[in-house]
This record gives structure tokens, C-alpha cells and sequence, in this order.
């Protein structure tokens, strides 16, 4: 039996590491605040809109939490963004320093729509612990804790459904792969249907999608095709609190995007990535509100004179994974 006492006052903070736990907190305030902001906009055909909101929302949490934090993956270069851009300091300047990963509105076009997997983000690492993904796309595939070390990006589609059918301990044509509808996966959605699989097409969000194979009862086992290169970032970071595993390649369209990811500092573009390459430390967190309901977040409810959220918030060291239901009551809610 654990010695309670051994284990709050002596082993907890060793694994406690060097991000402090409390940091949590802090960072889900920061999804908190980005969710509702943009979950008014559900469903009214502005994203724009919708995305600005999440933006100056979850910019103005980063005032008070006490970092030295630098956004890595945010809302693209400098010129283009005029918050949480690549290389933009966050954060009191107290702390430490941290690697700032962020999709204020992961799912632009589903709030405007008012469909499912909308979801605010956030990805902290120490500094340098987070790949520097430009904005190109990437190839991916990923899987829950039971598939690790099973599923090879370079290897056929049949030869990975074989081998998560296997772990998984069930037939073929009842494992599920999730996949962004898209022109570009006929070849890889046809593919899979050959092999008997189920597959579900998402409109947007292969963050959730990616996350969906760890997460029990999503009834999500692989995540297959190309998406946007620093979603794959975050969703490693993901993956990795809850022991599951990603494969990615970046997919540059054109030669300035392969001359920005040089300068970004990756020499090899056609490098497959794996977990270590994509986040290198084991020090990371993760933290995600739903915006619209979906596989793993319910979506921003708006209640007499406030807001529920629902929020995931992990850390990588520990692999503790909370999920935590707030209650906002709006005359309270902090204008950071
Ligand atoms: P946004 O939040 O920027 O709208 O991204 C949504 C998304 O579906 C991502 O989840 C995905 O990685 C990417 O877009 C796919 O890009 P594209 O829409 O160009 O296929």
C-alpha cells in the first residue's frame, strides 16, 4: 500500500519536475477564456470572427501567468499575425521558459458551421522541447497506448489496420480509422474501405482526430492522412500524456515553404518524424476546451449570466489526464 505521506511530501515532487503542476491551471484558464470567447460565434458563418475572438482571449490570459514563454506555433509569422505569432514573448517574463504551442480555435470553419470537434489549445515544453513546425502540412499517422511501436507511417494502409487489428485484438473490418475528407485521401480512403475497416470523415479537427485512438470509449482507433503540420506538433504533445504515438511527415507545397522550414531549423524536410522529434522533452503539457461538442469535450454551454466549459488538461511527465468541468459566472470573469 502507498504511504500516503511518502508520496505527497517525498516522491510527488520529484516527478513534479521542472514544470510546476499549478502551471495547469494557468493553462487551461487560458482555453477557458479562448473557448467562450469564440463559442459565442457558433454557427454564424464568421470565422474570422470566431478565430479573432479565441486569439485576443487567450492572448490576454498569458499576461498573468507567470512564464518566460515563446510562441513556437501560434497564428503564423510576424508579418501576418499581430498576436501569439511565431517567436512572440507570452507571459510575465517571471517564470520559466517555456515553449508555447497554440491553436486559440482549432476548428475555424466547424464554430462558423456550428459543427462537432471545435476545440481551443494550448502545448507548453520547456524551451527548445517543441519542434518548430511551419505552417505546410503533414503527413500522419497515430495511435492509442495498445498500438505503440506497431504502426509505421512508410508501411501500406493494410499493413498498419493489420497491425492496429492485432493490438487491439479484434477483425479488421471492426477497427475504425478517422481521416480529414479531403480530395487529397481518396486514394487512402479507398484503401482502407479495401481492407473492410470503418472509417470516419471529419470535415475539420485532426487535433481531436489524432487524440481520439488514446482516449477510451472514442470509438476512434488510427488517425490517417495529411493535415496541418503544427496541429501534428500539438497533437504529439497530446499523445504523448496519454501514452499514445504519432508519425508525421512534413508535406511542404511549394519551395518557400521548404526554405521556411529550413529557417525553422529542420535540414531534413523529408525526415520521418517521430514522438522524440516532435516533442523532446518529457516535461510537456497539454490543455484543450471544447468550443462545439465533440468525441472527447462537450462544447461551451451558455447559462443565465455565465458559461460551462469542459476542458482536458494533461501533463507528459506524470500522464495525469483531468478533465475538468468549470462553471464561469460572467460578472466574474477575470478581464486579465
Ligand atoms: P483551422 O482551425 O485553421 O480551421 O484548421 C482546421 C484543420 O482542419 C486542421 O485540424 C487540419 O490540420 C487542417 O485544417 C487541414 O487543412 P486543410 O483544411 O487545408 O485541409
Amino acid at each position: 500500500m502507498i504511504n500516503r505521506k511518502v508520496y505527497i511530501y517525498g516522491i510527488m515532487p520529484k516527478i513534479w519536475g521542472i514544470m510546476d503542476r499549478n502551471l495547469a491551471l494557468d493553462f487551461v484558464r487560458a482555453t477557458e477564456a479562448a473557448a467562450i470567447s469564440s463559442a459565442l460565434w457558433m454557427g454564424k458563418g464568421k470565422e474570422k470572427e470566431a478565430d479573432h475572438a479565441a486569439v485576443e482571449a487567450m492572448r490576454k490570459a498569458f499576461n498573468i501567468i507567470d512564464i518566460d514563454g515563446t510562441i513556437v506555433i501560434g497564428e503564423g509569422e510576424r508579418d501576418e499575425a499581430p498576436m501569439l505569432y511565431i517567436g512572440e514573448k507570452v507571459g510575465t517574463g517571471k517564470g520559466l521558459k517555456l515553449d508555447i504551442a497554440v491553436d486559440p480555435l482549432e476548428g475555424t470553419t466547424i464554430t462558423a458551421r456550428g459543427d462537432p470537434n471545435a476545440m481551443s489549445v494550448f502545448a507548453a515544453a520547456p524551451a527548445q522541447g517543441l519542434l518548430n513546425a511551419p505552417d505546410t502540412y503533414m503527413d500522419k499517422i497515430a495511435v492509442g497506448p495498445k498500438c505503440v511501436g506497431a504502426i509505421d507511417l512508410d508501411a501500406t494502409v493494410e499493413h498498419n489496420l493489420k497491425a492496429v487489428a492485432e493490438c487491439l485484438d479484434k477483425p479488421i473490418d471492426e477497427v475504425t480509422a478517422i481521416i480529414l475528407d479531403r480530395d487529397r485521401h481518396k486514394d487512402t480512403i479507398e484503401k482502407i474501405r479495401k481492407c473492410g475497416s470503418r472509417i470516419r470523415l471529419i470535415r475539420d479537427g485532426d487535433i481531436a482526430g489524432a487524440l481520439a485512438p488514446a482516449i477510451d470509449d472514442s470509438g476512434i482507433d488510427i488517425l490517417f492522412g495529411i493535415g496541418g503540420a503544427p496541429e501534428g506538433v500539438i497533437a504529439a504533445v497530446a499523445l504523448q500524456c496519454l501514452g499514445g504515438e504519432i508519425q508525421g511527415r512534413l508535406k511542404p507545397r511549394n519551395t518557400e515553404e521548404i526554405e521556411r522550414a529550413k529557417k525553422m531549423g529542420i535540414s531534413d524536410i523529408n525526415k520521418k518524424l517521430i514522438m522524440r522529434d516532435l516533442v523532446k522533452s518529457d516535461e510537456a503539457m497539454f490543455s484543450a476546451t471544447g468550443v462545439t461538442d465533440g468525441t472527447i469535450l462537450r462544447g461551451v454551454r451558455f447559462v443565465s449570466h455565465g458559461a460551462r466549459t469542459h476542458s482536458i488538461v494533461m501533463r507528459a511527465k506524470t500522464k495525469t489526464v483531468r478533465f475538468i468541468e468549470a462553471r464561469h459566472v460572467f460578472e466574474h470573469f477575470p478581464d486579465y
